[in-house]
């Protein structure tokens, strides 16, 4: 039997990721540094269960000793992946998360020669970013092989979860975009560009999302941004929200706004994720000015992860591994995201 451990196994989508692996016939080990949720979760679904904390550094060693692969699902990354990434390096467990952090792939990426060295893989971003939109980045550069420039904008519908809404008031402080193959710090939120889901042009805004990172790896495409679509209920306020933002930024605001996001937000309920939906549209273009626009139609963003995430697991229970750094689709290609259920991808 494959022993597998998904860690942050209690969190919002690590319960998913858990609980979707057993209908799927798994059987991972749950790990986490919450004692009675970790232990509560493992008995109600019949797993085996191991309790560490990431600071504990014997104590995760020791925890992934016989393991195959870690599904790291505890963040903000960016404070939780360099001690997983650390441990299994030293103890030859392969190594997947779902982070969307720019600075966690560069972290993973700059670790490739240890990697290769100890025959672990490392592939951050095994969720809905990037594994979608790191696809779609590659079919559109298989599309137009000469592209200099990469547009990615994301559309969601429905909620997120605190987890989400956490990791994302750390992208707040500033942007970011690749500029001549170069990771480029930006003013948050600083460019508002239109892009087509489907319904005609809607206004999106730019956030440093993880394809800055990946996508350059992926496509070696030297410029490259990431945006959102700005709802429609949120636009009379986005330029409000804009001026806001050095308000945000003070520690105490922060410190408090987190507290406030753990405290409120629950993540969407099961039918948010059975019905919701996710765009992500693509544009390239070379220097003669041709270019090419595709789109992709997901399911929503946590059964996404959910999907996307399992998908890559079986692929390592498997044996589909190469050692180092890889991201998603610079493994396994352009048309993994075909193989997820309920996804199109249609080309302009
Ligand atoms: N890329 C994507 O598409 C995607 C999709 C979904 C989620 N995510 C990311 O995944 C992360 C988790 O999201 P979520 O919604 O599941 O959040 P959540 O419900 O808040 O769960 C967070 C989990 O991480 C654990 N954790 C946090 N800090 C930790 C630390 N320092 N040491 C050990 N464990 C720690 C928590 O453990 P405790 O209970 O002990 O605090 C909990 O198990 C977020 O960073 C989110 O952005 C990304």
């Amino acid at each position: 039997m494959n022993d597998w451990i998904i860690y942050g196994a209690n969190g919002y989508t690590g319960e998913l990721i858990a609980r979707a692996a057993v209908a799927a016939g798994l059987r991972p080990r749950l790990a986490g540094r919450n004692a009675a949720a970790i232990r509560t979760l493992a008995n109600t679904l019949g797993l085996p269960f191991t309790i560490c904390r990431l600071e504990d550094r014997e104590g995760l060693h020791q925890a992934l000793q016989g393991a195959q692969v870690v599904l790291h699902c505890a963040g903000p990354f960016q404070e939780t992946s360099a001690p997983m990434v650390e441990a299994c390096l030293q103890t030859g467990v392969h190594y997947l998360d779902i982070t969307g952090e720019i600075s966690v792939f560069e972290a993973a990426a700059k670790q490739d020669a240890a990697a290769r060295r100890t025959g672990v893989m490392l592939m951050p971003g095994v969720g809905f970013d990037v594994v979608p939109s790191d696809c779609l980045a590659a079919h559109l550069a298989r599309r137009l092989p000469e592209a200099t420039s990469l547009a990615l904008a994301f559309r969601t519908f429905g909620s997120i979860s605190r987890g989400t809404a956490i990791t994302m008031l750390t992208m707040t402080t500033r942007g970011c975009e690749r500029r001549n193959g170069q990771l480029i710090i930006t003013p948050p939120l600083h460019e508002v560009r239109m892009f087509d889901f489907g319904r005609g042009p809607q206004p999106c805004v730019s956030i440093p999302w993880g394809d800055v990172a990946t996508a350059y790896y992926t496509t070696g495409i030297p410029n490259i941004k990431t945006f959102v679509a700005i709802p429609r209920r949120a636009q009379r306020w986005f330029s409000l929200a804009r001026q806001l933002l050095p308000i945000v930024q003070l520690p105490t605001i922060r410190a408090g706004l987190r507290h406030l996001l753990a405290r409120t937000l629950h993540g969407p309920d099961a039918t948010t994720r059975a019905t919701g939906r996710s765009i992500i549209v693509g544009e390239v273009t070379d220097t003669t000015g041709r270019c090419a626009t595709s789109r992709l139609t997901c399911p929503e963003g946590y059964t996404l992860t959910v999907q996307t995430a399992l998908l890559i697991v079986q692929r390592v229970l498997n044996g589909h591994t190469t050692a180092g750094f890889h991201t998603p689709a610079g493994l396994y290609g352009p048309d993994l995201i075909c193989e997820v259920p309920g996804v199109t991808r249609s080309d302009e």
